[in-house]
């Protein structure tokens, strides 16, 4: 279990890149006061997602928009095909924690771990 930050330092509304892991994550704690990890590499190209737009449960990629769902990893919108990898997170005593998928990541042509 990797321990990102307490929650008091990711303000509802934000983001945090964590790259001391391969590939990167992203961490986002939303307005509704959830918090999600994903890989923060678009699965489109390589883009970073906590660059993105964070709106309710979706983050919309800064490059060209694709949208994913935070809860699932899924893709809403398009041009991403395939949807980025979702990571457990717990927040125990204020800190946020994350427990790393061991599903493969689904990073775009030309992106290796
Ligand atoms: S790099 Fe994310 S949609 Fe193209």
């Amino acid at each position: 279990m990797l321990r990102i930050c307490p929650l008091a330092d990711l303000p509802a509304g934000e983001a945090i890149r964590v790259d001391d892991v391969s590939p990167p994550i992203a961490v986002f704690h939303t307005d509704d006061g959830e918090v999600y990890a994903i890989d923060d590499t678009c699965t489109h190209q390589d883009a970073s997602l906590a660059d993105g737009w964070l709106e309710g449960c979706e983050i919309e990629c800064p490059l060209h928009a694709s949208r994913f769902d935070l809860r699932t990893g899924a893709v809403d919108a398009p041009p991403a095909k395939r949807g980025v990898r979702t990571h457990a997170v717990t927040v125990t005593d204020g800190d946020i924690f994350v427990t790393l998928s061991q599903d493969a990541p689904n990073l775009p042509p030309g992106v290796s771990v």
